[in-house]
């Protein structure tokens, strides 16, 4: 059986879902986040350790100013009411992508991982403002800068991602079957799961139907 350590996710179709239910894209995001709760505990209960979750793309700024500022206060909202909560479950959180945002925003996200960083149950990384051709170009900069060999070993170290383990799986909700420049390097042998379910309506029962067809897959890795 195939063991899971990583598990990440696009967490696709809020919007559609908003307007669909709630006659707005906005009540959507926030649906999506009782998903996101649900979703962390389920992979808790499957002693799974890493999580990564992608919130908002570096191509998402191309979105309308008053969309981004609605998802970017619901974060920080989302973060401030739930961290000790984080922190009380032994979750470690970690953001993968440059922290551009409000002095608030920033700062706040600084102190959610400072005060996480010891905890050893899950380690919950949220792609935000993450880019993976972005995450590559820094990473062969600071190769260059540093003077060191460009080997995958190396580069690896200087990705956002260092000392992660790859994913075993990802899944994408959304109906939509694309990577939308999401952890292209670290994706490299990762088992692909499109769902046509819109994020907000994935539960865990689902995810655990995932979960459990990734066990019976043979994972090759070139070999046969
Ligand atoms: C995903 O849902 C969440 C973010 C990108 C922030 P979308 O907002 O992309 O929802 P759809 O795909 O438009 O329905
Ligand atoms: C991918 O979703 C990014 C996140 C889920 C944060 P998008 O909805 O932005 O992807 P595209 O633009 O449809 O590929
Ligand atoms: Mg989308």
């Amino acid at each position: 059986m195939n063991p899971i350590k990583h598990v990440a996710i696009i967490m696709d179709g809020n919007g559609r879902w908003g307007l669909k239910n709630k006659k707005s894209r906005n009540l959507g995001h926030e649906a999506g986040l009782r998903t996101v709760e649900k979703i962390i505990a389920e992979t808790i209960k499957n002693k799974i350790k890493y999580l990564t979750l992608f919130a908002f793309s570096t191509e998402n700024w191309r979105r309308p100013k008053k969309e981004i500022n609605f998802l970017l206060s619901l974060l920080q909202k989302f973060l401030l009411s739930k961290i000790n909560e984080f922190d009380k479950n032994e979750i470690k959180l970690k953001i993968l992508g440059t922290k551009v945002f409000s002095n608030k925003l920033n700062s706040e996200l600084k102190k959610a991982e400072a005060k996480t960083s010891n905890n050893k149950k899950l380690q919950v990384n949220l792609a935000l403002n993450y880019g993976s051709k972005s995450e590559l170009i820094y990473s062969i900069k600071k190769l260059k800068k540093k003077r060191l060999k460009i080997s995958i070993k190396n580069l690896e170290d200087n990705l956002f991602t260092k000392n992660i383990p790859d994913p075993e799986i990802l899944i994408r909700t959304g109906d939509t079957k694309r990577l939308s420049n999401f952890l292209l390097w670290q994706m490299a042998y990762t088992e692909l799961f499109f769902e046509k379910k819109l994020w907000p309506d994935f539960n865990g029962k689902d995810y655990n139907r995932i979960l459990r067809e990734f066990k019976k897959i043979k994972r090759n890795f070139g070999k046969i």
